[in-house]
């Protein structure tokens, strides 16, 4: 008898439900929807029992239609998506559209800037600002100076001719560089910390898994899982990594001093900014070491992974490496006179195209999502509060009608201020848009150009490979490259 309640029970809420759903989509029932699309598996066809690329390419295709909005169903999860440039733009600037939809509560770390809830995010985002302002910036630069140089002297220990993992080698840097600047952490000296680059990729591997399988999102069901025991142990031996790094930054703050050893006024790491935060007691605890955690996780795999791409990038387009390295000669004459200023970074015009133009075909963030907190009037559209809005940034970036029938190409002309002033202001967005955009982005460019500088300056860079089509990249939250195909680096003989 109780067991016949219950089922009855059962049916009662599923089909009442269904009948919300039903209701709450009612408003899109005109928007295309992709197909092939079939009852609660959705789209998911598109990427199911397909490797590492195929489902890359399988999502980008789902994720793709000249409509500005339509219907990707993952699984039995509505996405209502668009890779139009005004129809962004009004999504990214809305300011009931700030919310981060709870697939990024997947990635954890709750109270970091990343996936905090609007109203945490809008006090903490205005507080964070001024961390990343110039002056602070300005302050980074020897340290990215410095890990740069490591991480040449490191390249020049491997053997001539034979190829490097180079990827790994860049990521291990940027991590460095972010380390440093956020928790004031030199990686190089401290060997647990070697393991931290190793276990955000497994984190991530995982997280991705499971975002794209809906089926696993209730924490209920994904603790029957062996990955969610892989992950588990791996973030349990990654927090207590960084709180060993958190307390030994109380610790070093308190006996603070003006100058380090090398010489340079320490610059004002974020660690120190965040505690100064929590004395005055607009972040709590947790929301301080969740933000630690957040940079080093957005800053550092962001810059190492793009980084990789664009070495291959200069590797097999020798003429344009060849143009990036003389606008290099040009700004730094001398190897003795390689003395990086805000004002010297900024006049490497050429290699800004060139790494803009990398963004552009390997957007590291190749989809963002959003959530509406109200019910919103986009385009004449009434869209539900809690609906969720996905930008597709690969997509928007290969529109043949924004960036020309030659879309697919490599081509760092498409920078030219001419042509920037012709586009759609949102018609561009590897770090996003809007009030949520990208808060590393200046500090991505910078530390990205000084090791640019310095990888050419003592190497020049060759691959196998003669496309970018020839890429192989993957969806692991990130776009990642999912082969590596191995650098050779010739050492340069011009005496300056
Ligand atoms: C090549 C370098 C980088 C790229 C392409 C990039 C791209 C992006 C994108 C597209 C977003 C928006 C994500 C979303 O809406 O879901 C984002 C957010 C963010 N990025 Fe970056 N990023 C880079 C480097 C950095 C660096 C160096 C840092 C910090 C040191 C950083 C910290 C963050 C943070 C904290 C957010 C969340 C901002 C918020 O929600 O207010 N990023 N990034």
């Amino acid at each position: 008898m109780i067991a016949e309640i219950l089922v009855l029970v059962l049916i009662v809420v599923s089909v009442k439900y269904y009948a919300n759903f039903r209701r709450h989509m009612s408003f899109a029932k005109d928007l295309h929807t992709v197909q092939p699309c079939y009852p609660i598996i959705g789209n998911i066809m598109k990427i199911l029992w397909k490797n590492d690329e195929d489902r890359f390419h399988g999502l980008m295709e789902g994720f793709r239609h000249p409509s500005k909005l339509f219907k990707f169903w993952l699984a039995f999860i509505p996405l209502l998506t668009t890779n139009d440039p005004g129809m962004i733009q009004k999504i990214l600037t809305h300011p009931q559209c700030m919310q981060k939809p709870y697939i990024y509560k997947l990635i954890e770390s709750k109270f970091g800037l990343l996936v905090a809830d609007d109203p945490i995010w809008k006090r903490q985002r205005k507080a964070l600002n001024p961390t990343f302002n110039l002056k602070v910036l300005n302050g980074f630069i020897p340290v990215f100076d410095k890990h740069a140089q490591s991480l040449v002297n490191e390249l020049f220990q491997k053997p001539i001719g034979k190829k490097v993992q180079f990827t790994e080698m860049v990521t291990r840097c940027t991590l460095g560089m972010v380390c440093a600047t956020t928790i004031g952490l030199n990686i190089y000296e401290d060997a647990n910390m070697d393991r931290i680059p190793h276990l955000f990729d497994k984190v991530w591997e995982l997280v991705s898994a499971r975002i794209l399988n809906p089926f696993i999102h209730m924490k209920s069901i994904y603790r029957l899982t062996k990955n969610c025991k892989l992950e588990k142990a791996l973030r349990q031996e990654h927090a207590k990594l960084i709180d060993e790094v958190f307390q030994d930054a109380k610790i070093q703050r308190a006996k603070r001093e003006d100058a380090n050893s090398d010489g340079y006024r320490k610059p004002n790491i974020f660690i120190d900014q965040l505690l100064d935060l929590h004395y005055k007691k607009i972040f709590n605890d947790i929301e301080v070491s969740d933000n630690v955690t957040t940079m080093i996780m957005a800053g550092s795999d962001t810059s190492g992974t793009e980084l990789g791409i664009i070495a291959q990038l200069l590797a097999m387009y020798p003429h344009l490496q060849d143009k990036v390295y003389q606008e290099i000669r040009r700004v730094f004459p001398t190897n003795d006179e390689l003395h990086f200023t805000l004002e010297n970074l900024g006049q490497l015009q050429y290699m800004e195209k060139f790494i803009k133009e990398a963004l552009r075909l390997f957007p590291i963030a190749p989809v963002i999502l959003r959530q509406a907190t109200s019910d919103v009037v986009l385009d004449g559209l009434r869209i539900p509060s809690g609906t969720i809005l996905t930008v597709c940034i690969y997509n928007l970036h290969r529109r043949k009608d924004i960036w020309g029938p030659d879309a697919e190409e490599f081509n760092p002309e498409n920078f030219t201020p001419e042509r920037i002033k012709s586009r759609h202001p949102f018609a561009y967005l590897p770090f996003s848009g809007g009030n949520r955009n990208c808060i590393g982005y200046r500090y991505g460019m910078i530390s990205m150009k000084i090791i640019v500088v310095h990888l050419l300056l003592n190497f020049k860079l060759k691959s196998d490979l003669t496309c970018h089509r020839e890429l192989r990249v993957k969806f692991n939250t990130l776009l990642k490259l999912s082969v590596e195909p191995g650098l050779v680096l010739e050492h340069r003989n011009d005496q300056f």
